[in-house]
């Protein structure tokens, strides 16, 4: 369908990827996967035509229909209403409706027969394209991704960027492109909207790329795994689940590699430098050093070479009750927020707000911290220092400062110095402060939106939706610095994981009026018996065993008087124990080369069994080679 040879990428130098490969073929689900700032959303740039492609080759399949949702909702400007946009998925069919209408306006008036033909025809085509179900098709995926039927007639553009990001998916659905790549979709859904996208995406008859940083909506969705890292991409075939064995396996088995040359390595040098100053050793010495010249070395990709450490800080202690809150009401039209809700806020709580989309809680956030009117009240503890994070912070950043300036314009109080470190502390180094905010990319723009809460010291925070964008690690860090947090916590989110983790209270909203568990995700599930908790299965590690001592050392051991025959025996032996080295080596690099195959490396069971037989070949050299050296250490005795 489409594909990607020997292609390379960079800005300014930075390469993203290099030489990388990627075939797409029909009928794949695909996960792309990475860390922030790894080059996926780039990726789906090069493939969407939006970025122009300078290094490699891009070929596609004649007239190939690409549908891009992008991450980036800066980009998003609709004045039509929700509907229309939806509906112009099929331009098509907007197109057959308009020629439609416009004919029998046009009858109306001044009847003719050759009019009368061409309406026939259009309307047999739009029936035969689908479009008396088009509307009704638009509308069942508006109803899906839970817009209220009254808000359909809006203009997209007065809707939060949450909503029009969902319009604009909706719009991709029903146009049903023979490729779909989706940008981190679910950041702005709520839970039974994921849930209704996984049914959809199940349902759906087509190829898709997703990327995304959950691993249980990517585990529902694709049976293909693409991830970039170290500038390459890496293919797997199964779930995102399969795909973090096989990786861990991949990185295992290099490891062993990795380990079992760096023995070799050592032993070669032990024997050079023992041998280096004796001339009958010369030649020996020299097979050994060229061989070590030979070897082409395995780099170990440092895994996760990010040291990320986060810390909030408080400037100030606050009194014991942080915010009270009492009989709050607020609608929007028709639709009841809240409704005499009141609730507490004590030092130390950590609070997820949670539940569906639309109940508030924003909302709710806001008027916490006074940024949208209601009726009721809110009252702020003493010494109390309230900082908000939002998804329209990340908006809010002005892309024209670099990283440096935009952190600066929080407080005055920091010198540059300091303003670098807390912007390595979210991982921008080195030259990377003086990157301009408009070319980060979704991740990293999270982490600078969160850096500048942060660097206010306030002790307490209210963060909306802080790990949408954030990889796995950089949401795992968070978490970790947000529970050694000394202030309180009031945060909405829809990642189970992070909740989990640091919520030591849960509120929800119901029939207008917050309600309170105090305790951890995990008990207030139990109390709700709604979720049963998977265990890990665990597997059980096969572990290898060496040879560690040899027939032959045992033999030659107390023997000081070795006869000519035994020597040339050893020399025979040492020739021949050479000659099978060599060729298991070859098996290996053999074997190696396979592994990089796409067939292979795409499919799990041979990659295994490749990884296996990998294995059991590399002991055996080993063994021979511990052989071999101790031969070679009576042969050098004798002599
Ligand atoms: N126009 C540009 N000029 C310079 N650097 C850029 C430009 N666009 C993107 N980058 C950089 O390239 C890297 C990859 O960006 P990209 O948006 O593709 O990452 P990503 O893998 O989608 O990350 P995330 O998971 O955070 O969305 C980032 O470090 C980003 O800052
Ligand atoms: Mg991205």
């Amino acid at each position: 369908m489409l594909a990607l040879n020997d292609f390379s990428f960079e800005f300014a130098g930075r390469y993203l990827y290099r030489n990388a490969r990627w075939h797409i073929k029909p009928n794949e689900k695909i996960g792309l996967v990475g860390l922030n700032g790894t080059g996926k959303s780039t990726l789906l740039r090069l493939i969407s035509g939006e970025y122009e492609l300078r290094e490699g080759m891009m070929s596609k399949a004649n007239n190939l229909k690409i549908g891009f949702l992008n991450q980036d909702l800066l980009s998003v400007e609709y004045k039509e209403s929700v509907r229309d946009v939806v509906l112009s998925g099929r331009e098509d069919l907007v197109q057959l409706d308009l020629d439609i209408q416009r004919l029998l306006k046009e009858i109306e008036t001044d009847y003719d027969e050759r009019r009368l033909n061409q309406l026939g025809e259009a309307q047999e085509l739009f029936g035969q394209l689908g479009g008396y179900d088009w509307q009704a098709q638009g509308e069942k995926i508006l109803e899906g991704l839970g817009f209220p039927t009254e808000w359909l007639g809006k203009p997209l553009m007065n809707l939060s960027g949450g909503w029009r990001m969902r319009a604009i998916l909706g719009r991709l659905l029903l146009m049903a492109p023979d490729l779909l790549l989706l940008d981190e979709p679910t950041n702005h859904l709520d839970l039974p909207t994921i849930q209704w996208l996984e049914n959809y995406l199940n349902e759906y008859q087509g190829t898709y790329v997703i990327v995304s940083h959950d691993p249980l909506f990517l585990d529902r969705t694709v049976n293909r795994v693409v991830e970039v890292a170290h500038q390459q991409l890496f293919h797997y075939k199964g779930n995102f689940t399969s795909y973090l064995e096989e990786k861990e396996e991949r990185d295992a088995l290099m490891q062993r590699q990795f380990e079992n040359q760096q023995d070799f390595i050592k032993q070669q040098m032990k024997f050079i430098q023992r041998f280096r100053a004796k001339a009958s050793k010369a030649a020996a010495v020299q097979s050994r050093v060229k061989q070590l010249d030979k070897i082409e070395r395995i780099e170990l990709k440092d895994k996760e070479n990010r040291d990320f450490d986060i810390k909030f800080n408080i400037r100030v202690k606050p009194g014991k009750v942080v915010a009270e809150l009492r009989n709050l009401h607020k609608s929007y039209g028709d639709l009841r927020i809240l409704q005499g809700a009141s609730g507490q806020i004590l030092r130390g709580d950590k609070i997820a707000l949670i539940g569906a989309n639309g109940k508030g809680k924003s909302t709710l956030l806001r008027m916490v911290v006074g940024t949208e009117p209601c009726e009721g009240e809110v009252e702020l503890g003493w010494n109390v220092e309230a900082s908000f994070f939002a998804q329209h912070q990340l908006e809010a950043l002005n892309l024209k400062n670099d990283l440096i300036n935009e952190i600066g314009t929080v407080s005055a109080d920091y010198n540059d110095k300091e303003l670098r470190t807390v912007l390595g502390c979210f991982l921008f180094t080195g030259d990377e402060v003086f990157k301009k905010v408009k070319v980060l990319s979704g991740g990293e723009k999270s982490r600078l939106a969160l850096a500048k809460t942060l660097i206010t010291q306030s002790n307490f925070l209210l963060l909306d939706e802080p790990t949408n964008h954030l990889d796995m690690f950089s949401a795992s860090v968070l978490a970790e610095s947000l529970n050694d947090y000394a202030g309180s916590l009031l945060f909405v989110s829809h990642d189970r994981t992070f909740i989990s983790r640091v919520a030591n209270k849960i509120w929800w909203i119901e029939n207008g009026i917050i309600k309170e568990y105090p305790g951890t995700y995990d008990e207030y599930n139990e109390w709700m018996s709604t979720r049963v908790v998977e265990e890990p299965s665990l597997r059980p590690e096969v572990k290898a065993e060496v040879v560690k001592t040899s027939p032959e050392k045992k033999e030659a051991q107390g023997n000081k008087g070795i006869s000519k025959n035994k020597i040339q025996e050893w020399e025979r032996k040492m020739e021949r124990l050479e000659g099978d080295i060599k060729s298991i080596d070859q098996t290996l690099n053999d074997i190696t080369v396979q592994m990089q195959d796409e067939k292979i490396s795409s499919d799990a069971e041979a990659l295994l069994s490749l990884v296996e037989v990998h294995r059991v070949k590399q002991l055996e050299r080993d063994a021979l080679q511990i052989e071999l050296d101790s031969i070679m250490e009576l042969w050098v005795d004798a002599q």
